[in-house]
């Protein structure tokens, strides 16, 4: 069993970022810029944001942080993304997921410049991406696609299931595995909470992409020998040994399942790393591609 770190692949994606922002720094070519809009004080959504702005810093891009209140009208949110869209500084908008209830998503992302959607979730971003043409790819997706390259591992003609639908992960994920490329060309079952017989489906797994949010949900009876197993998983659970409170729990039984898989993503240290240094891989193209 090998483990895929993803604070390695991703700290070789940020030095590579970094010798580039170096460089448009020294040719006097503008240097690339990520504003983020965080709505309210969901204390994950606090780290995240946090972490993605902590990088910026790390390697030389330029961040602004928007924090707005929990009880902001959609109108005005969307009043700050058409100011962002009209910003000729800003490369790159996410506006961090989830949203309060009385704001729409779909409305909110759709309000982005599909030439900052640096998140690859705008309709554009995704049609694009669908049809396999050049464009914004989710960030967690993409950090995975990332990590299988990395670590060469072979894909074409393989059994990939993707655990969970959503539009951030399991979707995309399933478009990218199944895509014509290298990592790619999987054929790829897509399953979700109406799955019938998903242990079974699970078994004939090549690679599983686990991304439901269920701590522990992957058990080492739904994994055969030699698997590739990726988790998504970050759920915070309650531990009174930790002074923060909480530990962070992967959908995947490590303990019991690491044993038998070719390639495991510990958690944390998987995953993680990869989107937000696949989001800065976002924010750079961004900005490369209209400036340079
Ligand atoms: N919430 C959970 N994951 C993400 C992400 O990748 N981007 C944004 N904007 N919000 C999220």
């Amino acid at each position: 069993m090998q483990l895929l770190d993803g604070k390695v692949v991703s700290q070789a994606t940020k030095d590579e970022l970094r010798l580039n922002v170096s460089q448009l720094r020294s040719a006097g070519k503008k240097i690339p810029h990520l504003a983020a809009v965080l709505v309210g004080n969901n204390g994950a959504s606090e780290t995240y944001v946090g972490s993605k702005v902590k990088t910026c810093e790390e390697i030389g891009f330029k961040s602004t942080l928007i924090r707005l209140p929990e009880d902001i009208s959609e109108n005005k949110l969307l009043q700050v993304i058409e100011e962002l869209n009209l910003d000729q500084d800003v490369d790159g908008i996410l506006v961090q997921l989830p949203l309060p209830k009385h704001i729409s998503d779909e409305k909110v992302i759709e309000a982005i410049d599909a030439s900052k959607d640096v998140d690859g979730f705008h309709p554009i971003s995704i049609g694009k991406l669908v049809q396999g043409i050049p464009s914004f790819i989710p960030a967690t997706p993409y950090g995975i696609m990332l990590m299988l390259e990395h670590y060469k591992i072979d894909t074409k003609g393989k059994h990939a299931v993707v655990v969970g639908r959503s539009n951030i992960v399991g979707r995309p994920m399933s478009i990218l595995l199944s895509a014509n490329t290298n990592p790619g060309n999987c054929t790829v079952t897509l399953t979700h909470s109406h799955t019938h017989n998903l242990k079974e489906i699970c078994l004939s797994a090549d690679i599983i992409v686990a991304a439901i949010g269920k701590p522990n949900f992957i058990t080492a009876d739904m994994v055969k020998d030699g698997a590739v197993v990726i988790d998504v998983g970050i759920t915070r659970v309650e531990d009174t040994t930790k002074t923060r409170g909480y530990s962070i729990k992967g959908d995947v039984d490590f303990e019991q399942v690491a044993p038998k898989c070719s390639f495991i993503t510990p958690v944390p240290g998987g995953v993680g790393p990869m989107t937000i240094a696949a989001l800065m891989k976002n924010t750079y193209n961004a900005c490369t591609l209209k400036h340079d």
